[in-house]
């Protein structure tokens, strides 16, 4: 790469912080500034990582003329705001999942990227992660034949807070949005968008799913079974089995191994570390874009970004459950 593409972080909260390490291994990646809605807390995280500018406004972090790509890391109700503030402001954009919270939200996000002509995607990290460029390639080789099953599941025990971000409506809180969404993204990686859903989800006394599942079908009798909680643990792994053979999947959203099962052969056991936190992968896919002016990448298109959240809109319309900004 020529020169280093500078980084701007916008809400400087959890998942930033493995966003700002990831950028830490990359050696053409800069981060050049952090916005928060308060000064103190930019001023904290920029001491933290050492971040030459910080701002106490969003507006001001996507007005810097320094800044060139700005990752979006607030709750996902502010996603489409922020994400057209940056792209308006001529910015490339990286912005967390979900990548919204609606199909209406996706569709004014993608539109403002057409019309700045501006690079914009989902930050769906696991996309990029080298156990599943490996995966992408055993499938297109046909090593496990012609897939046919998947099984997914991202699960977890947290603790009932009614105002995080987890068990809060307004803040689109629920399973679906923070960790379905990886289920349904790997559904899409290994079959494309589902002919038929059926679901079902307990929603809890926050009035947000705590637990859920889905079972999509496609126009060749494939099924992907697939869950997701905020409640409860589950194996978090992810089996696809195919004609020929399995691949298995520990810790699928953030892994770095996999069992290859072919039909007839002994197990084998891959293994793909990370080189940094993991998070590097999705950095280094903008910045390639960048680098060969592609507005959006083929890994994680826009289209499919869309298709996505289509789908979990239908899902939360089979269990009526609507935000309350939605009202
Ligand atoms: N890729 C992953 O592995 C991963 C993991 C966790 C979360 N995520 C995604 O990343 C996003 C952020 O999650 P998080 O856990 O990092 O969230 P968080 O810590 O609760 O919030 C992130 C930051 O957003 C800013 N913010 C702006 N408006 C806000 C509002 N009205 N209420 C609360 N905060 C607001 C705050 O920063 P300032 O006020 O300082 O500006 C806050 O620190 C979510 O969409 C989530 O799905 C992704």
């Amino acid at each position: 790469m020529d020169k280093k593409v500078k980084w701007g972080i916008l809400g400087p909260g959890n998942i930033a912080n493995q966003f700002a390490k990831a950028t830490g291994v990359i050696p053409d990646a800069e981060l050049t500034a952090v916005g928060s809605r308060s000064m103190e807390r930019a001023n904290k995280f920029a001491d933290k990582y050492d971040i030459p500018k910080r701002f106490g406004s969003y507006e001001d972090l996507a007005n810097d003329p320094d800044v060139e790509a700005i990752y979006v890391a607030t709750p996902h109700p502010f996603h489409k705001e922020y994400t057209i503030l940056c792209l308006k402001a001529g910015k490339a954009v990286l912005c967390e999942k979900p990548f919204a919270v609606n199909t209406r939200q996706v569709k004014e996000m993608i539109e403002c990227a057409k019309t700045e002509k501006v690079f914009l995607m989902e930050a769906m990290w696991t996309r990029f992660l080298p156990i599943m460029v490996k995966v992408r390639e055993w499938i297109a080789d046909g090593v496990i034949g012609e897939p046919r099953m998947l099984t997914a599941d991202f699960g977890f025990r947290s603790g009932l807070n009614p105002e995080g971000r987890l068990f809060n409506p307004e803040l689109a809180g629920g399973g679906l949005l923070d960790v379905g969404v990886y289920t349904v993204a790997m559904a899409y990686m290994i079959f494309g968008e589902p002919a038929c859903i059926n679901s079902m989800a307990h929603i809890g006394e926050t009035g947000v799913d705590e637990q859920a599942a889905m079972v999509f079908g496609y126009d060749k009798g494939q099924i992907a079974m697939l869950s997701c909680a905020i409640r409860t643990s589950t194996p978090q792994e992810a089996r696809i089995m195919g004609t020929e053979g399995s691949i298995y999947l520990p810790g699928f959203w953030h892994g770095t191994s996999a069992v290859l099962q072919v039909s007839g052969k002994e197990p084998q056991n891959v293994d793909m570390p990370f080189k940094g936190n993991g998070y590097e992968y999705e950095v280094m896919e903008v910045m390639k874009c960048l680098e060969e002016r592609k507005l959006e990448s083929n890994i994680v298109p826009l289209s499919e970004s869309l298709a996505i959240m289509k789908t979990l809109d239908e899902i939360r319309e089979q269990w009526k459950l609507k935000y309350p900004f939605e009202e």
